[in-house]
Parts: C-alpha cells; sequence; structure tokens
C-alpha cells in the first residue's frame, strides 16, 4: 500500500517532467515577520507546539538493547527514553521522585538501573521506584506511587516519538497521519548513527524553512552543493507531514518498466520532514547515508539548536567512514555558513519590526503549510487536539 504510494508519487513527478510543470500552491502567502521573533507568540510555540506534538528524539539504532537509553531535554522538559527488558521503548520526565533532580546526564548509555545523583533513589526500566537510600531512616512512603513519570512514546519505522507532556492523551499515531508506513522503507531500525553534533541558529522557524525550500538551493549553496540541485519542488502530505521533491527526469527512464523492478532508494529521494522540526536528506558519503536533523528552540526566541545526526544503511568501514566523516563536516559547514549565516542576520533584520510580513510563494507551498500547521495549532484547545490529526490523510492522486 504505501511502495504503491511511492510509485504513484515517482508517476506523478514524471508526469510533471514531461508536462514541463512544477505542482504550486494556490497563491503567494504573507506570514507576519512578527512570528518570528514576538516573545509572546513564541512562548505560546513552546507551550502548544513543543510540549504537546510529538517530537521524534531517538533512533532505534542507538538503542537496540535492553538497557539502553537516551536522555535529553524538549521543550524544556527532561526526558529519559529507554529500552526495557522486553524490548519495548518506555519514555519517562528525567526527575527524580524525591525531590526532583535530573537523574540521568544527557547523552546515551546502559544501565541496569536509574539511580539518582543526589541521594541514590533508584527505579527499574519501567520507571518504578525500587530502592530508597537509607529508608528505614527516611519513613513510610507507598514506593508504587513514587516512580518516574510516564510520557507518550512511540516507536516507529526506526524512529521513536515521545510526548514531553505526562498529561497528554493525543494519539501518535493519529498524529503521524500514515507517514510512518511511508518512512518505513527506509528500514532506520537497521541503520548505524555514525555521527551526531549540534549547531546554534535562529530562531526555530527560520532555520526550519530553509528545509522545506528548494528554491534557494542554486542561489544560496552556489558555492557548495547547489548548482547541481534543482529549485524546483513538489510537496506530499501527511498531516502536518511533508516530503518535498524535486522534479526527477531520470525517473522518466522507468517508464515501460514493470513496478515492481523500481528501486525503492529512488522512490525515497528528497528531503522527508517530520513535524514540527526534523528534516530527513539523503546523501552519499562513503555509502548510503541521511543527515537526519532535529531542530530545538533555544533560549530565546531568536535562538534555536539543531542536533545533526548522519545515519548511515551499513557501518561503515575504515575507508568508507573517513569518507563519511568528510560528507558529514561538509553538511555542517553548508548548514553552518550558509543556512544558518543567513538565518541569523535575516533575524536581525526582521527583529527591527520594520518588515510586516514575510513572503512564501506558490513554489513555497512547504513553507506555507508548515506555517499554517503551527497557526493551527496555536488556536486548538487541548480538548480537540486529537481531531485535528484525526483523519488526516497522505495525498492521493
Ligand atoms: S532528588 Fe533524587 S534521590 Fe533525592
Ligand atoms: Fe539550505
Amino acid at each position: 500500500m504505501s511502495r504503491q504510494l511511492l510509485i504513484d508519487m515517482a508517476k506523478h513527478n514524471i508526469q510533471h517532467c514531461k508536462d514541463g510543470t512544477v505542482a504550486r500552491a494556490e497563491a503567494v502567502c504573507e506570514v507576519p515577520a512578527a512570528h518570528y521573533y514576538d516573545a509572546e507568540h513564541w512562548q505560546a510555540e513552546m507551550e502548544k507546539v513543543f510540549r504537546r506534538m510529538p517530537l521524534m528524539l531517538a533512533l532505534t539504532c542507538e538503542m537496540p538493547d535492553p538497557g539502553d537509553y537516551r536522555a535529553c531535554e524538549a521543550g524544556g522538559v527532561p526526558i529519559l527514553i529507554c529500552r526495557d527488558k522486553a524490548g519495548e521503548v518506555q519514555a519517562f520526565l528525567n526527575m527524580c521522585a524525591h525531590r526532583g533532580a535530573q537523574i540521568m546526564e544527557q547523552g546515551n548509555g546502559n544501565t541496569h538501573r536509574f539511580t539518582c545523583p543526589y541521594h541514590a533513589w533508584t527505579y527499574n526500566h519501567q520507571g518504578e521506584l525500587i530502592g530508597i537510600f537509607s529508608e528505614k531512616e527516611f519513613g513510610q512512603i507507598d514506593k508504587s506511587c513514587h516512580g518516574l513519570r510516564k510520557l507518550p512514546v512511540l516507536e516507529r519505522a526506526g524512529l521513536i516519538w515521545v510526548i514531553p507532556n505526562p498529561d497528554s492523551d493525543l494519539s501518535i499515531e493519529a498524529f503521524l497521519s500514515g507517514y510512518d508506513d511511508m518512512l518505513a522503507h527506509f528500514d532506520f531500525a537497521n541503520w548505524h548513527l555514525f555521527s551526531r553534533r549540534s549547531l546554534p541558529g535562529p530562531n526555530w522557524k527560520i532555520a526550519y524553512d530553509g528545509y522545506l525550500d528548494l528554491y534557494h538551493l542554486p542561489i544560496l549553496h552556489k558555492n557548495s552543493f547547489g548548482p547541481n540541485f534543482p529549485h524546483k519542488s513538489m510537496y506530499y502530505a501527511w498531516g502536518p507531514h511533508q516530503r518535498v521533491a524535486s522534479p526527477d527526469p531520470s525517473l522518466l527512464e522507468y517508464e515501460g518498466v514493470d513496478e515492481d523492478q523500481w528501486d525503492t532508494t529512488r522512490l525515497l529521494s528528497g528531503v522527508w520532514t517530520i513535524f514540527p522540526h526534523v528534516s530527513i536528506a539523503s546523501f552519499d558519503g562513503g555509502g548510503r547515508g541521511v543527515m537526519l536533523s532535529q531542530l530545538f528552540p533555544g533560549e530565546t526566541p531568536g535562538t534555536s539548536i539543531t542536533v545533526q545526526n548522519y545515519v548511515m544503511e551499513k557501518e561503515p568501514d575504515e575507508e568508507q567512514a573517513a569518507n563519511a566523516h568528510e560528507q558529514f563536516a561538509f553538511l555542517e559547514k553548508v548548514v553552518r555558513d550558509e543556512d544558518y549565516a543567513t538565518g541569523l542576520k535575516q533575524q536581525r533584520a526582521l527583529e527591527t519590526g520594520f518588515k510586516d510580513h514575510v513572503l512564501f510563494g506558490r513554489n513555497e507551498e512547504g513553507g506555507q503549510r508548515f506555517h499554517g500547521w503551527v497557526e493551527k495549532l496555536l488556536q486548538t484547545e487541548d480538548s480537540d487536539l486529537n481531531n485535528l490529526f484525526n483523519g488526516a490523510q497522505g495525498p492521493s492522486f
């Protein structure tokens, strides 16, 4: 079913190549410039987007074994994700039941149990409190009521989503709108996290706009990889999640070829974004790989942090690893010195307040849809969240 959708998108692409056309949005759209810097608006985004939406926070392949864990922070919430003995992924607030200390340092590891560094209260992989230091002196409490608070979590397509709110009843499955079935074609569960780094950038939406935009490639990136890249894009949406693909004339060679023979890797080209903050772009450096970027708002409206993960289909040998490092270093430089350097200056310019709106053209439907979803979420009550995603579907042709 989902492979058929990959084929249908390729056919849609082929048709546009033959016609010399490209799919476009209905109209040029305006987005208030203040949405990139206004403190109140930003605060609302933190609460209504980053504290309510499922966020893709970890990869299956970075925590394949029981006891593997990853501690991180998202939406200002300290989070602990682990794999339990049964192989299920669990997620908790990384906050001790005693006096709220963060139990695990940010990063990855493997452990039999989680021990708080403050007074050594101890929890198992289910988050149950299993040990209180000097328990007799502490006094009697019901241990079963003092476990770590669970967060909603879902592992799909080799990726792990967590909602940074223990009280959320949003269905992560509904939110994904079938997009996870598409991402499953990458088979990320069996890939390899080769390298990870983070870099600072401008407002998270200024940064994210760039991942939805092929329009800038031959211009801003003219001195790096851009001259070889097409600037035309077509967008395919599953609820708020979008694939960005460029018209690819090389697909014409599939005409008349049995669809079973169409190479899945080629059908997955382009950028796969996961709302609200992830982008997955394919690269070949030392072997097939993707740069999976996770964007997080910084401490202020004008800042963000991007975690760049270089994920490879196969663990590279020494020579491939050297090439992969080179490719990843190149991508980091492009994003830092071209995308984010431009974004930071754009941020300063917008913050003057002398511009009312920025524009997204008919060729920038991805940005239009992204900003539309952010605004829609700001207007949506908690009780209506599930309705917002229920029934959202992928593209049809
Ligand atoms: S705060 Fe964790 S044991 Fe005291
Ligand atoms: Fe770019």
